[in-house]
């Protein structure tokens, strides 16, 4: 089988921040996959990696001079290349692309580049905060750039906050997406993705330990594949990946108001939040105090329950999915769901050390109204995401959302 960046001509500049050093490993992974990568570096990226270290690895000389002995050449690379990455993105050159500046070789070649470009912002957190950052990247954006990261968490600088460069792992996912077919151009996805939180007082709520990550990576894969995504986010400290349309809430009553709404849009919703099952029957606008308490109990009532709803409003066509997040009798469990919700799918998974909430990697048993249609095995929730959407997609009458004529984004 074929590499998925056989044949494809990429170009990655590297510009001058910390996260310089983590391209190495995103250039190594551009050429395992089969690209062929030309590294074009600027004077201050050269002031963190060598070039030397580069050249080592694209197997081409690294760039950084303008003026060279002979003549120009720039514009002959970015007129056959298939891609333009930019990794690590730093302010200054998201500034220099969104306002035209072409004073050095990096930004001259992506004012010549007519392939996609995809950018890789790396930067203080303050610095992306920043409101003429933000400007540009909106420029950019309008402008039909792509984006992948940054992500929350910690930063060379000691701070911790939005603005680190994303993964080596996740640029690389990100260009290979660049190449993939649009299947579900058209096709508009609602997404759930996150916990729930149930305010008990204005310091106190219920939750529970999803991190939102398989939500937000079934969000990532079906815009890969040229879906309309929406994803309706619970509180999680993850950002959404530019492109979707993200509605914020916080509790499961805020949830199913912002899914239902969505939902008669849809072509399909995959329901990976963790919404609560039960919120406190009261809130209390002060803090409940423990003085003179010697016990407190919680009087809870159900919330709604979304998946049932769909179940019921589904009209033809529409193709629900559901996940059952389960400690004991994942197969049964799963397929009681299914039938008492209406739904199509159900992915099942076991909550154990490296599957269900708060890891990397999770197990789906994905089943249908016949049983057991796949078992993922433990992968990463990106992969896990990318079957569960083959099976969802199985089940979408894709020649009549077509015929509708809506354009892929
Ligand atoms: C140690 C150090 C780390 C830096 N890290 C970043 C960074 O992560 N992101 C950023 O936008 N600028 C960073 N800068 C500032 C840029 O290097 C500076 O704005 C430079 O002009 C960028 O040039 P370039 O965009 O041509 O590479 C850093 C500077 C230093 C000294």
């Amino acid at each position: 089988m074929g590499l998925p960046l056989d044949g494809k001509e990429i170009i990655v500049g590297i510009t001058g921040g910390i996260a310089a050093y983590k391209s190495c490993e995103l250039v190594r992974g551009l050429r395992e996959n089969g690209a062929s990568v030309s590294v074009v570096m600027t004077d201050a990226a050269c002031r963190f990696v060598s070039p030397l270290t580069f050249s080592a690895l694209s197997g081409r000389e690294a760039r950084a001079e303008l003026f060279e002995p002979h003549g120009i050449t720039h514009i002959d690379i970015t007129a056959r290349a298939d891609a333009f990455i930019v990794a690590p993105a730093t302010a200054n050159i998201i500034g220099k692309a969104a306002n035209g500046i072409a004073d050095d070789l990096l930004s001259t070649m992506l004012m010549a580049a007519k392939c996609p470009v995809l950018f890789a912002p790396a930067m203080n957190c303050r610095m992306f905060d920043n409101p003429a950052l933000q400007a540009n990247l909106k420029i950019l954006r309008d402008r039909g750039v792509l984006f992948v990261g940054p992500s929350v968490g910690p930063m060379a600088c000691n701070e911790f906050g939005l603005g680190r460069m994303s993964e080596p792992a996740d640029i690389l996912r990100a260009a290979v997406s660049l190449f993939k077919e649009k299947t579900l151009s058209g096709v508009r996805v609602l997404v759930s993705a996150g916990p729930t939180f149930e305010d008990l007082d204005p310091v106190r709520f219920i939750g529970n330990r999803s991190t939102g990550r398989m939500g937000f990576a079934v969000a990532k894969e079906a815009l890969s594949r040229g879906a309309e995504v929406t994803l309706i986010c619970g509180p999680a400290a993850l950002v959404p990946p530019p492109g979707v349309k993200a509605i914020a809430v916080r509790s499961a009553r805020e949830m199913a108001k912002a899914a239902l709404e969505a939902f008669s849009n849809a072509d399909m919703a995959i329901m990976a939040a963790a919404v609560s099952d039960f919120a406190p029957a009261e809130y209390s606008a002060s803090k409940i105090k423990k003085e003179g308490l010697q016990n407190y109990s919680l009087k809870l009532i159900k919330t709604p329950d979304i998946l049932s709803a769909f179940g019921k409003d589904k009209k033809k066509g529409q193709v629900v999915v559901g996940f059952a997040a389960e400690t004991d009798d994942a197969g049964p469990n799963a397929l009681k769901k299914l039938k008492e919700k209406n739904a199509d799918i159900i992915a099942a998974n076991i909550i154990g050390e490296n599957t269900g909430f708060g890891c990397l990697t999770n197990r789906l048993y994905i089943y249908d109204r016949k049983g057991l249609v796949m078992d993922t095995g433990l992968v990463s929730k990106d992969e896990a995401a990318g079957r569960l959407l083959d099976v969802a997609a199985g089940l979408l009458q894709l020649k009549e959302i077509k015929s509708k004529g809506r354009s892929a984004k």
